[in-house]
C-alpha cells in the first residue's frame, strides 16, 4: 500500500529540481500526479519516467503567475477528477537584482508574480476542489524567507510572504480539514542554483558551493529528494495534526 493511494496531487514547478523529485516520489506512493509547469520539454520527460515505472502522471501547461491560466487549470481538474487532495506550490524563480535603490522594478514584479502571487493564485482557484474531502497544501518558502540575502530583496520579500501566507491559509481552512504548511529549503542542488550562482563546472559555481558547504552545519548541499521526502510527509496522513508550520530542510543552516 502506498502512502498516497487514491489521492490526486498537483505539483507546480515540476519540470526539474525539487518538483520533479517530488512528482516521482508521490507517484511511487500511489498518487495520480498532475505536473503543472511552463517548461513543457522537461516536464514531459518526468511524466514519461513515472509512466514507464508504472505510476500515474500527466502534464498540464500552466503559468502560475497568470490568473486566467490558473483559473482554466482549476476547471480542467474539476472536469477530469472532480477533486484534488494535495497541492504542492513549488514553482519559483530567483535572480540577483542588487541593492534596493538599484533593483530593477520589472525583476521585483516578476519574482513576486511567480513566487508569491503564483502561490496565492493556485491556492485560491484550487482550494474549492479540496473543500469537500479536505486535503494538504504545501508551499515552498525558503531559508531566504526567514533571513536576508545580499542583493536578493525581491526573493526575500516573496519567500517571507509565502511563510506568513501559509499561516494565514492554515487558520482559515483548519476547520475544513485542509492543512497548509511550507517547506524552507536551504541550498539544494538544482537548476535554480546553476542559474543563480553557476554550474558545478564553472569556477563561480564551485566557489558558491564551497561557501555554502562552509556555512551549512552538515557540510554539504541538499538533494531534491531530501526535500521531496518532507513534501511526502506533509502530503500524507502521517502529518494529520500538523498545520501552519514552516519546516526547514537545510542541513542546519537556520538552527
Ligand atoms: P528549478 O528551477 O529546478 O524548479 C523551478 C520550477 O518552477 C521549474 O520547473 C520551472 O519551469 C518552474 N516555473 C518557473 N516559473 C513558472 C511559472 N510561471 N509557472 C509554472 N512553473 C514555473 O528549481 P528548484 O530549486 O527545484 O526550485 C523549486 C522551489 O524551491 C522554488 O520555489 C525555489 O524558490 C525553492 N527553493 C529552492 C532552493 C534551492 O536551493 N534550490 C532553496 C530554497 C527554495
Amino acid at each position: 500500500m502506498g502512502r498516497l493511494d487514491n489521492k490526486v496531487a498537483v505539483v507546480t514547478g515540476s519540470a526539474t529540481g525539487i518538483g520533479a523529485a517530488t512528482v516521482k516520489l508521490y507517484a511511487k506512493e500511489g498518487a495520480t500526479v498532475v505536473c503543472a509547469d511552463v517548461n513543457e520539454e522537461d516536464v514531459k520527460q518526468t511524466v514519461d519516467e513515472v509512466i514507464n515505472d508504472g505510476g500515474q502522471a500527466e502534464f498540464y501547461s500552466l503559468d502560475v503567475s497568470k490568473e486566467e491560466s490558473v483559473s482554466e487549470f482549476a476547471d480542467y481538474l474539476n472536469d477530469k477528477y472532480g477533486k484534488i487532495d494535495v497541492l504542492f506550490n513549488n514553482a519559483g524563480i530567483d535572480e540577483e537584482g542588487g541593492k534596493v535603490h538599484e533593483y530593477p522594478v520589472d525583476l521585483f514584479d516578476r519574482i513576486i508574480a511567480v513566487d508569491l502571487r503564483g502561490t496565492f493564485l493556485t491556492s485560491k482557484f484550487l482550494l474549492p476542489l479540496m473543500m469537500e474531502q479536505g486535503g494538504s497544501i504545501i508551499n515552498t518558502s525558503s531559508m531566504s524567507g526567514r533571513a536576508a540575502d545580499l542583493d536578493r530583496s525581491g526573493y526575500n520579500a516573496a519567500k517571507g510572504g509565502i511563510t506568513n501566507f501559509t499561516k494565514a491559509m492554515a487558520i482559515d481552512y483548519a476547520r475544513e480539514g485542509i492543512r497548509v504548511n511550507s517547506i524552507a529549503p536551504g541550498t539544494i542542488e538544482t537548476p535554480l542554483v546553476d542559474e543563480l550562482a553557476g554550474t558545478k563546472e564553472q569556477e563561480e559555481g564551485q566557489e558558491f558551493r564551497e561557501a555554502q558547504k562552509w556555512v551549512t552545519p552538515m557540510g554539504r548541499l541538499g538533494s531534491p529528494e531530501e526535500v521531496a521526502s518532507v513534501a511526502l510527509f506533509l502530503a500524507s496522513d502521517e502529518s494529520s495534526y500538523v498545520t501552519g508550520e514552516d519546516i526547514a530542510v537545510d542541513g542546519g543552516i537556520m538552527a
